[in-house]
């Protein structure tokens, strides 16, 4: 199994980003952490972190047919892209959504995510577990 792990917008910044939302690890750490869950299980791995959404859009559209399953931290993009949903509809292996934090303990406009349609799971609030955990479920 081939997984696609993408991050979209300001997550290169984590650890120094609102460390008390979303922790001090940064997505180096993050991503390290994914490789050696995926390996112990078998699975491969890719990696894109971006600040533009029409290369997040791009890279879903090469996965089809080359990834079996996409991890996705939409980030902000979760809250106003139709455009991501669209894309994500039209790749046709399994989706996992990720948020580190509870977007629904957060302000009201992150409690509906247009991903979340599209996704198989999600998870939100297991911090950087979470990305972990998806590993498992799709590994399982
Ligand atoms: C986030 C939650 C989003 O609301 C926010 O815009 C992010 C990160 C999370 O991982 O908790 O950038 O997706």
């Amino acid at each position: 199994m081939n997984v696609l792990i993408l991050n979209g917008p300001n997550l290169n910044l984590l650890g120094k980003r609102e460390p008390d939302i979303y922790g001090h690890e940064t997505l180096a750490d993050i991503e390290n952490a994914i490789r050696h869950r995926a390996f112990d299980k078998g699975v491969g791995t890719d990696f894109l972190q971006t600040n533009h959404e029409g290369v997040m859009l791009d890279r879903i559209h090469e996965a089809r047919g080359r990834f079996d399953a996409i991890v996705i931290n939409p980030a902000a993009w979760s809250h106003t892209s139709v455009a991501l949903l669209d894309a994500l509809k039209a790749f046709e292996g399994q989706v996992v959504e990720v948020h580190l934090s509870n977007i629904h303990t957060r302000e009201a406009f992150r409690h509906h995510s247009y991903v979340s349609a599209r996704a198989e799971a999600v998870i939100a609030g297991m911090g950087s577990f979470g990305y972990l955990a998806a590993i498992d479920f799709l590994a399982r």
